[in-house]
């Protein structure tokens, strides 16, 4: 079968760097765009020559110039954006509306993944503010996407695991302590753990996949369902130690949130969903979705024991 040519929006980022090297790797010609808008930031075009040296084109193209994002979609066929939604980092979901009128014009796309990677947003309409905005931003695009009739995968990636694991599933912190921790709850409620580099190599799996066309795939590696407690545990086991423990009830947590800025705010409520309600993984998948280690079984991923190694 012939591969896709891909192009990643949003190439220089956290998850996106990775997508690009998951396309080159999985043998698809890929195409990164470069937005004029980065200047002289000097990490973003060092990487962007990076993967020009490992056999990526760069394509100029900005959300400010319609036609240059028509071009540059007309180069390929599969769009994957993953464009920033983390607001303490940035928020800018809502201009993939601007990708979605491109795609519809340029007519040749024959499947757009839009920035997404996370949570089911579809599964969050009681979400609570300020943080339902991550999911209700998602939701919009995925209405004008369906609407325009874009062929589509939603990647459902659940936990990244340097911002979960790397915290033992405390927000703000992202190295896991030696000494103690504070369980969310009772520590209790599980959660899904991907190592970034396995959602980008089960990303461009699913690309080309007839299996994958117009559903969510969510990326539910087996060994990674686990709750908080267990995470710890695993963490323990690796430093030969017990760490002191103490827990933050739902009221506290909640009453917390006063006391922070916007964004922080908001990175609180997606912990609260995951780590208090367990919203990742307290659902079956339906018919609208599939599993990626089931449909991808040759991928190996690595484990919550195997990531955390990096951290000892
Ligand atoms: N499940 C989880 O635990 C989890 C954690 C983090 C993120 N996510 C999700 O993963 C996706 C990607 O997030 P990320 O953290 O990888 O993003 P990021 O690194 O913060 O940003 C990704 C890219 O967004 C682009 N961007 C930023 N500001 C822009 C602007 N004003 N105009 C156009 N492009 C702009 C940049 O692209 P250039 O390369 O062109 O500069 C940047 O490299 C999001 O949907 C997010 O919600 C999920």
């Amino acid at each position: 079968m012939v591969k896709s040519k891909v192009l990643v929006i949003g190439g220089t980022g956290y998850l996106g760097k990775r997508l690009v090297k998951a396309s080159l790797a999985q043998g698809h010609e890929t195409y990164v765009l470069h937005r004029p808008e980065i200047g002289v930031d000097i990490e973003k075009v060092q990487m962007l020559l990076e993967f020009k040296m490992q056999g990526a084109h760069l394509v100029s193209g900005s959300f400010n110039d319609h036609q240059s994002l028509v071009n540059a979609v007309k180069l390929v066929d599969v769009v994957i954006c993953a464009i920033s939604g983390v607001h303490i980092r940035s928020h800018h979901i809502l201009l993939q509306l601007k990708l979605v009128d491109v795609i519809k014009e340029a007519g040749n796309i024959k499947r757009f993944l839009p920035s997404e990677f996370g949570t089911d947003p579809a599964r969050m309409e009681n979400a609570l503010e300020p943080g339902r905005i991550t999911f209700d931003d998602k939701m919009v695009v995925r209405k004008a996407i369906e609407e325009a009739q874009i062929p589509f995968t939603y990647v459902s990636a659940n936990c990244f695991a340097g911002y979960f694991l790397g915290g033992l599933c405390q927000p703000g912190s992202i190295l896991p302590s030696r000494d103690s921790v504070v369980l969310l709850g009772d520590g209790n409620q599980k959660a899904i753990y991907v190592d970034e580099d396995d959602i980008a190599m089960y990303t461009i799996k699913a690309i080309d996949d007839p299996r994958t066309l117009n559903k969510t795939l969510y990326i539910r590696p087996p060994k990674n369902i686990l709750s908080q407690k267990e995470v710890v545990q695993v963490w323990e086991k690796l430093i030969g130690k017990e760490l002191k423990k103490s827990s933050i009830s739902k009221d506290e947590f909640l009453a917390t949130l006063k006391e922070q800025n916007y964004a922080e705010q908001v990175g609180l409520i997606h912990y609260y969903h995951v780590c208090y309600e367990g919203c990742l993984a307290n659902f079956e998948i339906g018919n609208n979705g599939v599993e990626a280690s089931e449909l991808y079984p040759e991928i190996e991923y690595k484990t919550v024991e195997d990531y955390m190694k990096r951290y000892v």
